[in-house]
């Protein structure tokens, strides 16, 4: 029995087809990974290609359930769920923004679990394995999900909504409770870091958090973010991560302040 309804599966055909041709600028790291992201959807659930990385099935050996429906739950997801829990402790947020949100695990555990609106900034390559999880998470559209070619400078709105890095400024009217990075800044480039303080700075509501996981060093160092060059903050949570055993990562917390 088909458990993907085929208009799911033609909205994440049309988005990959578009996120062929669009550009975006990116750092070096990711100049090189993207290209080996990839995943198509079918009526039997979503697949990642060969080139699809570890993000989905490449080490099979547990499954989760989530909304009723059987998946992958590899480190990476892991990874996501501790993280879900640890916020959980400082703030239940219903208007969230992820950048570099990978294949949509935590847009969905914020979406089922929260009722949350998640806004999800990425590269337009890991939207298509998003996508195909998150249509697979909710074949029924109990949860609504937007992708960055559908939007077509309309106002809309839905549980989770996507954008390219390019389209940021379609969120210059929106703040958050929460804004969270994970596992990302520290593959980007030392501008692409500063842009994204500077938005979550603008984008975040008095009182809300930010939340930030990230190893300590790779192409960036988390000592090295602008951590006080945006707007007020203050560290209400920030440790090593208990999750990440091989290889040293921070998590940290913050509150804006007026
Ligand atoms: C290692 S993955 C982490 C994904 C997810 N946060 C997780 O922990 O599973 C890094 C993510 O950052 C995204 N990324 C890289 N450069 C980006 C940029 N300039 N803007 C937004 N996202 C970016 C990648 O596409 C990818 O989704």
């Amino acid at each position: 029995m088909a458990v993907v309804p085929q208009k799911l599966i033609d909205r994440q055909q049309n988005y990959r087809a578009f996120s062929q041709v669009v550009d975006v600028p990116r750092g070096q790291y990711w100049t090189l990974e993207a290209k080996k992201i990839d995943s198509q959807l079918t009526e039997e659930g979503y697949q990642a290609t060969a080139a699809g990385y570890w993000y989905l099935p490449r080490e099979i050996k547990e499954y989760d359930t989530l909304n009723g429906r059987h998946f992958v739950a590899n480190y990476k997801y892991k990874h996501i769920v501790y993280h879900y829990n640890l916020i959980q402790r400082f703030v239940q947020p219903k208007a969230v923004c992820e950048i570099g949100g990978g294949c949509g695990h935590l847009a969905g555990l914020f979406a089922i679990n929260n009722d949350s609106c998640v806004a999800v900034i990425d590269l337009p390559e890991m939207i298509r394995v998003a996508a195909s999880f998150l249509f697979y998470l909710f074949p029924k559209e109990d949860k609504k999900v937007l992708l960055p070619n559908e939007r077509n400078g309309k106002a809309t709105t839905a549980d989770i909504e996507f954008f390219l890095p390019t389209q940021i400024e379609e969120l210059k009217d929106r703040k958050f409770d929460l804004c969270i990075n994970i596992d990302s800044f520290m593959e980007m480039s030392t501008e692409e870091v500063d842009k994204y303080f500077r938005f979550i700075n603008e984008h975040t509501n008095i009182g809300g958090h930010f939340f930030c996981c990230n190893r300590e060093e790779k192409d960036t160092k988390f000592v090295d973010y602008p951590w006080d060059k945006y707007g007020q903050w203050e560290d209400v949570y920030f440790e090593k991560c208990k999750h990440s055993i091989h290889v040293p990562f921070l998590e940290r917390m913050r509150k804006k302040h007026a």
